[in-house]
């Protein structure tokens, strides 16, 4: 029986390649393409200030996550010869703050929350930044809490990061399931022990090393079938 449903932030409950469309708006021709290497440089980023220096004090490197953001938005722009205006970037980092949940984020933590369980975020992200996002998506009367790395300046993958649920709640780790739309997260977080739910939207395959999560959706809807299945059943005709 899981006790706290702990989510991943950005691209499971919030759309970051919806970024894609102001950058398309910006730079036509380019949006797509500037959406998929600007979050594929941030979490470079994140990964090369943890291993750099994995001290379980804390990265020397750690910069918080709105400032990864911001540079890898600049090494971005550089690398596709897109000139980024001062008022550019702070229109897409504007948007960036307030990026539209997925259209379920909401429902699914209200019903979590009225099954009488725990839920929280656990992020990259910095606090500011993710007390913008959750408030500016209506999500925080469903979330007890939102813990971030930013309390052990080390970003996911490193195993102190996950251990963050675990001081935060009084749990352990099987009570926990974790849910992300990220594979490389949703694995890590099954090798530091949770039980994991794979958010798949795009069809993707898993990663190819390390154990298949627990379980796969399509959309966070179907994490409530995983915690309540006879409710579920009961609404098939
Ligand atoms: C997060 C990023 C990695 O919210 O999606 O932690």
């Amino acid at each position: 029986m899981y006790k706290l449903v702990a989510f991943d932030a950005y691209g499971t409950l919030f759309d970051v390649y919806s970024m894609g469309q102001l950058a398309e708006e910006l730079f036509p021709g380019n949006g797509q393409a500037l959406a998929l290497m600007w979050r594929d440089r941030q979490i470079e980023y994140t990964r090369l200030v943890t291993m750099s220096d994995p001290n379980p004090e804390g990265s020397r490197h750690y910069l918080p996550f709105w400032e990864l953001t911001v540079r890898s938005l600049r090494y971005c722009c550089k690398r596709l010869h897109l000139p980024l205006s001062a008022g550019n970037e702070q229109r897409l980092m504007d948007q960036y703050a307030k990026l539209t949940g997925f259209a379920d984020s909401l429902e699914v933590l209200r019903s979590i929350k009225t099954q009488g369980l725990s839920t929280a975020i656990l992020s990259n992200g910095s606090r500011e930044m993710l007390s913008t996002v959750v408030t500016a998506n209506g999500l925080a009367p469903y979330l007890d809490k939102v813990v971030t790395v930013e309390d052990v300046r080390l970003f996911k993958t490193a195993p102190q990061a996950y251990e963050l649920l675990l001081k935060n709640f009084p749990v352990v780790k099987e009570e926990i399931l974790f849910v992300s739309s990220n594979a490389w997260d949703a694995l890590a977080a099954k090798w530091f022990g949770l039980d994991v739910f794979w958010v798949n939207r795009l069809g993707h395959p898993f990663e190819e090393i390390g154990e298949s999560p627990n379980f796969e959706g399509t959309s966070l809807t179907e994490v409530l079938a995983v915690l309540n299945p006879s409710a579920v059943q009961k609404e098939t005709p």
